[in-house]
């Protein structure tokens, strides 16, 4: 089926396949770039980079049920295929594939790709179940068009290690590329979720990046990373965030606490402004 411009829209996995197969005879290379839609500048930075990186750029719009708790926003998630289709349009994307939930988890379907470790600490305790949903959506992306390449925005750093990780446990053979974090001017991270803040939220969102640069600073020149995170959560609630979820300097590979004077630090940060649950990360250094 073909969208706007030429963008081939797919819903099915069959389709999907007959469509990669295609290209993998024409000796074309392929990057996947996987979303949930109500796309951003950040997303489309994706897009660019992928078309930057293989032949064949196929995005995917897809808000995955089972990567949501039971209390979360799946509901309210925003959705516009159509607006998104055409952002895809003017990014160079060759394919969307938009499949229903029913083609994702057909009847009877029992299988989760659940990853140790990693999952266990930042937004692992707070959203019980979450990474075990995006692994396993991930995972059936990955299988199902087998790209080259597949690209994740750093944004959601915990997310991109567990996807390297997976992807690497489990031999699926896909370079896994990170993509940095795309900004308002203000500093704020885009994000989707950016669309449920009111506008005197919105003047305070900034907050956000700006208390956890400040730490990975003071952490770089020699601060204790505790007291510096601190002080940084501290920040965040007198702007007027509603609740901290964490505010913790962590190393970037594994995700361990980072130690006072340890290199490959990112200060990791999750925190409610109104009803958004925002998420920022920068690296320290
Ligand atoms: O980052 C997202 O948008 C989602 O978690 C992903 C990777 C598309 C899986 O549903």
């Amino acid at each position: 089926m073909s969208g706007p411009a030429g963008l081939t829209i797919v819903r099915d996995v069959a389709g999907l396949r007959t469509q990669v197969k295609a290209w993998r005879a024409a000796g074309r290379t392929i990057a996947l770039v996987p979303t949930m839609g109500a796309l951003h500048r950040g997303h489309i930075q994706l897009m660019e980079t992928a078309r930057a990186k293989a032949d064949a750029v196929i995005a995917t719009i897809f808000v995955n049920p089972t990567q949501f708790g039971p209390n979360e926003d799946f509901g309210a998630y925003p959705r516009q295929e159509g607006k998104d289709a055409s952002l895809l349009t003017t990014a160079g994307v060759d394919a969307l594939f938009a499949p229903s939930p029913s083609e994702m988890y057909p009847a009877g379907f029992a299988t989760k790709v659940s990853v140790a470790g990693l999952t266990d600490v930042l937004c692992g305790p707070f959203r019980p179940g979450h990474f075990e949903g995006v692994a396993t959506v991930v995972t059936k992306l990955l299988l199902q068009a087998l790209p080259d390449v597949a690209l994740f925005g750093e944004k959601d750093f915990q997310q991109l290690a567990v996807i390297k990780r997976f992807t690497a446990d489990l031999d699926i053979p896909v370079k896994i590329i990170g993509v940095p974090t795309v900004r308002e001017a203000d500093g704020l991270a885009m994000s989707s979720r950016n669309a449920y803040l009111s506008a005197e939220e919105r003047a305070i969102a900034p907050m956000l990046f700006a208390a956890i640069s400040k730490a990975a600073a003071a952490i770089s020149k020699g601060a204790e990373p505790a007291a510096a995170v601190s002080e940084a959560k501290d920040a965040v609630l007198r702007a007027g965030f509603r609740s901290v979820d964490y505010i913790e300097a962590r190393r970037s590979d594994t995700l361990s606490v980072l130690k006072k004077g340890e290199d490959g630090g990112r200060v990791f940060a999750a925190a409610y402004l109104g009803r958004a649950r925002l998420i920022d990360n920068v690296a320290v250094g």
